[in-house]
């Protein structure tokens, strides 16, 4: 198969050396990817700025901003079977962008307006077609329940629920806690894992699933 993945964060600078972004390391989407091609798939992994090194057999397109995520995911669909939406998106970006570095000068307090960016799962599915679509929610409340609710909105066929408020998973660590939930069959916890382990079970979900929708 062919599967297309994201990994990492974005980063929506507002003049030319401060950004807004996240704490994702890249590790899960860099995981999946990982195993996906040692399985023998073909792999293309749009990255976020991190600093990992590319996964052997793995066809890497680093991005910076949201939109150039969303720009590269896009072009890359059409030749994908599944495409694993790993990355932690950033949902704003700032309103304006300076170009130049912003003066500390009075007043001391700043005010920085947000606009929000594409959501990239809910502009491709017009495109989606027989592709699998695989989301990660990653949740401090009720992982499980905004999981569903993601699940659906975003017509995904895999969520993959990620609680990211235990220290042993979701940024940075090497591990990971999460469930897998489809729109059949109960959701299915996974104990905690290594981010390979876990990118296993993705991977053979997706592999299972595969035939079953064309
Ligand atoms: O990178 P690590 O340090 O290893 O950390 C891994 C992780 C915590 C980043 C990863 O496991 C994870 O949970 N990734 C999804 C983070 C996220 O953005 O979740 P969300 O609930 O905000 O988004 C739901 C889904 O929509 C995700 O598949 C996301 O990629 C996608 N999305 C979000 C925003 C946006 N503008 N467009 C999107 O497509």
């Amino acid at each position: 198969m062919r599967i297309l993945v994201t990994a990492g964060p974005t980063r929506e600078f507002f003049d030319p050396v401060r950004f807004i972004s996240n704490r994702s390391s890249g590790k899960m989407g860099f995981a999946i990817a990982a195993c996906a091609a040692a399985r023998g798939h073909a792999v293309t992994l749009v990255a976020g700025p991190v600093t990992l090194s590319t996964p052997a057999g793995v066809a890497r397109v680093d991005v910076v901003s949201a939109r150039e995520m969303l720009s590269a995911t896009q072009a890359h669909l059409p030749d994908c079977d599944a495409l694993v939406m790993c990355a932690a998106v950033a949902d704003w970006r700032p309103k304006a962008v300076s170009a130049v570095k912003l003066k500390k000068s009075a007043p001391h307090s700043a005010v920085l307006e947000l606009e929000p960016n594409p959501d990239i799962l809910t502009t491709l599915r017009p495109l989606k077609g027989a592709r699998l679509f695989v989301g990660f929610a990653a949740e401090t409340g009720d992982p499980l329940a905004e999981a569903r609710r993601k699940l659906e909105a975003k017509n995904l066929d895999l969520m993959v629920a990620n609680d990211v408020s235990l220290p042993d998973a979701g940024f940075e660590v090497d591990t990971n806690r999460v469930v897998l939930v489809t729109h059949d069959g109960p959701a299915q916890p996974l104990p905690l894992l290594t981010k390979r382990e876990v990118a296993s079970h993705i991977i053979q979900w997706i592999e299972q699933a595969r035939p079953k929708k064309r």
